[in-house]
């Protein structure tokens, strides 16, 4: 392995355009996760990568070195190809939860380590918390188990996976160093790659509620991410869907979750319907079935709208601890104490609603996490009544607000009558699927 000088030269070269020799990448990393290399010489490399970029050999180097850092999950003994799904993140994005049980409902088997939330978007695990009892702390033995046995397991993402990718997203987090194309790509396939899955797809999420403001920047990084896949023995692959406006109408932990459960018995809102079977259809083809597209989506659709993958998400809520009451009565799971409608002024369409602030307005409730130790009130949220497309009248519902008291529900009704636009005309809603 070459090794550099020191770590104020690498960071010079980058800084200078310059490109990095793998084993001078793999060492950084390695002498970083070894404490002789500071945060700071970090920050300063991820700063400098920020503004000059890496190459695609860098970006393998650098995922290599991420997941060199830790163990690496071998599934190979369950004799199937585990299939995952990853989403770069969204105000309303409960789609694991319904797209889990439905591909594993199909026979594929469905395996998932995920994060928690962080700022405006939510976490999957923090969701799945709301259920009284469900634990997501699973260790790599009974992961695998799981998956020979059900066929289907989220869990938290294990702290021994890819350590060194965590160290450097919280150094990220608050360098503004996040939205680097190669940072993202090296970061995410790394975690996918320590978690032993054999087919990815990955749902990008592009507008103003996301990370990536503009399709061209989510295409950038959708093509580094299957480059890297490709070269990596992982396959890769990628859809874009809409965050202009929040995905479904719940937004909160436990209200997303009863939104779920509606979803699965067959009576989802389209826009969450169509990113599940976008995604589903993927993943079956992805899988050892031997689906085309054409059956993919068919059985898909069909099990969806019958409430067959019911059964399924019973059972993996059950193996996994928790209390499975509130399927049948949404009153088991912990309400917020006050609730406040948001109704229309006059008349019109809703044009668009803005979802940075919808998932603001929720963190502000309690429904996220400013910071990594903060805890979150499961029970809060909003309920949006009105979607992009919807006709109004004076009085319509718009949203309902559900704070812990009076005052937090009366800030957020007013965020969130902020969040709507009306239009005068008739305004047609746009697919969430853009690719
Ligand atoms: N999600 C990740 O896991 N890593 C990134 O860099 C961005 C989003």
């Amino acid at each position: 392995m070459n090794k550099y000088v020191a770590p104020v030269d690498f960071i010079q070269h980058k800084r200078d355009g310059g490109e990095h020799a793998g084993g001078e990448l793999r060492a950084f990393i390695n002498d970083y996760m070894a404490g002789k290399v500071a945060d700071y010489q970090m920050s300063a490399w991820l700063m400098a990568v920020w503004h000059r970029g890496l190459t695609l050999d860098e970006t393998l180097a650098l995922t290599d070195a991420l997941l060199a850092s830790g163990r690496r999950l071998d599934l190979s003994g369950l004799g199937r190809r585990v299939v995952d799904k990853h989403s770069t993140g969204g105000v309303g994005d409960k789609v694991s939860m319904v797209l889990g049980p439905l591909v594993a409902d199909c026979g594929a088997i469905f395996g998932k380590m995920s994060g928690r939330g962080l700022g405006h978007t939510g976490g999957t695990v923090d969701k799945l918390e709301s259920i009284p009892g469900f634990h997501t702390s699973i260790d790599s033995a009974a992961f695998k188990q799981q998956l020979g046995e059900i066929g289907i397991c989220i869990a938290g993402q294990s702290a021994d996976l890819a350590p060194a990718d965590n160290r450097l997203y919280a150094l990220r987090d608050v360098t503004a160093t996040v939205d680097s194309n190669p940072l993202i790509a090296a970061s995410i396939l790394s975690k996918k790659l320590a978690g032993g899955a054999g087919a990815v797809v990955m749902d990008v999420k592009v507008g103003a509620g996301s990370f990536f403001k503009t399709r061209g920047h989510a295409h950038g990084v959708s093509h580094l991410m299957r480059e890297v896949g490709k070269r990596r023995g992982i396959e890769v692959e990628v859809i874009m869907t809409s965050m202009e406006q929040p995905l479904g109408h719940a937004v909160g932990n436990t209200l997303e979750v009863l939104e779920v459960v509606q979803t699965l018995k067959g009576n989802g809102p389209d826009d969450l319907v169509d990113v599940v079977v976008a995604l589903a259809t993927r993943l079956l083809t992805l899988s050892d079935l031997g689906w085309s597209p054409e059956q993919a989506e068919k059985e898909a659709r069909r099990r969806l709208s019958a409430g067959s993958a019911m059964g399924k998400f019973n059972q993996w809520i059950e193996y996994q601890g928790g209390d499975t009451r509130f399927i049948d009565d949404p009153g088991a799971l912990a309400a917020a104490p006050h609730r406040e409608m948001v109704r229309a002024q006059g008349s019109g369409w809703v044009e668009s609603i803005d979802a940075l602030a919808i998932g603001r307005t929720a963190l502000s409730l309690g429904a996220g996490r400013r910071r990594r130790e903060d805890k979150i009130d499961h029970s809060v949220g909003l309920l949006l009544r009105a979607k992009v497309g919807d006709r109004l009248e004076p009085g319509s519902e718009l949203a309902e607000v559900h704070a812990a008291d009076a005052g937090a529900g009366r800030d957020a009704a007013a965020a969130v009558a902020a969040a709507y636009r009306i239009s005068a005309s008739q305004v047609e809603p746009a697919s969430v699927l853009l690719d």
